[in-house]
């Protein structure tokens, strides 16, 4: 979507864990604005592998928040609905509601948008959740559409947490909505999710059905995983609303076109 207006960075170019050089590459390239997709993002190595969590969700983005002050461009950042959860209540987020993660991944990306916050006040912190869409720059990883697509074709069930509540988002709904509020000189903390809500299990069988194959889907009662998945933690885009932006797409429409693009199939009742 960014074309030739950007170039793309990978772990080789510029680690978070290295601030000298991150520091001198950026100087190098005097951009406009940098966008960190980068992170730890583990949710269950995080548990143990602590150091590394907050070097990619903390320190490394805190220092690239110095960098944007210093260097004078401008910061996209994105957090997670995993900073919510811990407070038991179940009714969607605001920007202005405090965090309460449940895990240290949750911890340390909370950690890491409040350093950006604070140092950087023209930086843009876009929370996300339920992640999908365009594709991976590390080997070997995937999304969790591709993911549930590949085990329900080696004939695996999917397996959830039960009644784990959040807004799945598609990566091609964030991309304009950033490139909207960057137009717009808009700064601080945002929103950004897919409209509507559903449990992860309901996720999973719509991306089985979408994909013309068998649900099998299998909700844990108690989940095995190490690190514990927060009960609810639906966003609500209220800044984004506040400025007068159209809603982002139903869960249900972004999902239906990622899977149709990955399987040639046409969305059902087109
Ligand atoms: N995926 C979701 O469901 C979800 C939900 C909410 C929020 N988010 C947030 O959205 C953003 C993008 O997530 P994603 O799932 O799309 O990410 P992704 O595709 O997994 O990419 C994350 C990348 O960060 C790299 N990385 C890790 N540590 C690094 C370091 N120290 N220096 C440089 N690069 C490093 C990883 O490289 P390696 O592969 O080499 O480790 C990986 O390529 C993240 O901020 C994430 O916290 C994601």
């Amino acid at each position: 979507m960014l074309g030739r207006r950007a170039v793309g960075w990978g772990r080789e170019q510029l680690d978070l864990a290295a601030l000298a050089a991150m520091e001198s590459a950026l100087a190098a390239v005097q951009p406009a604005v940098v966008i960190n997709t980068a992170a730890f993002n583990y949710v269950d190595l995080a548990e143990t592998r602590r150091q590394e969590a907050l070097t990619g969700n903390f320190t490394g983005p805190a220092h690239l928040a110095r960098l944007a002050t210093v260097q004078g461009w401008t910061l996209v950042h994105f957090s997670t609905d995993y900073v919510y959860g811990g407070d038991g209540l179940e009714r969607p987020r605001l920007e202005s509601d405090p965090p309460a993660p449940v895990n240290f991944y949750g911890y340390s990306k909370l950690l890491g948008e409040e350093a950006i916050l604070r140092t950087a006040p023209g930086a843009l912190v876009a929370r996300v959740a339920h992640l999908y869409g365009g594709a991976s720059q590390s080997s070997g990883r995937v999304n969790l559409v591709q993911r549930f697509m590949a085990q329900a074709r080696a004939g695996e069930a999917i397996r959830v947490t039960r009644g784990q509540t959040l807004n799945p988002t598609s990566v091609q709904d964030v991309v304009p909505a950033v490139l909207a509020l960057l137009d717009g000189g808009a700064a601080g903390l945002f929103h950004l999710t897919g409209e509507g809500e559903c449990t992860a299990g309901e996720f999973a069988a719509a991306v089985l059905r979408l994909a013309g194959g068998p649900v099998n889907v299998t909700e844990l009662e108690r989940d095995p995983r190490p690190a514990l998945r927060p009960r609810y933690t639906v966003l609500e885009n209220r800044r984004w609303a506040e400025l007068g932006l159209p809603p982002l797409p139903a869960w249900q429409a972004s999902l239906a076109a990622y899977v149709a693009q990955l399987t040639g199939r046409k969305p059902s009742g087109s």
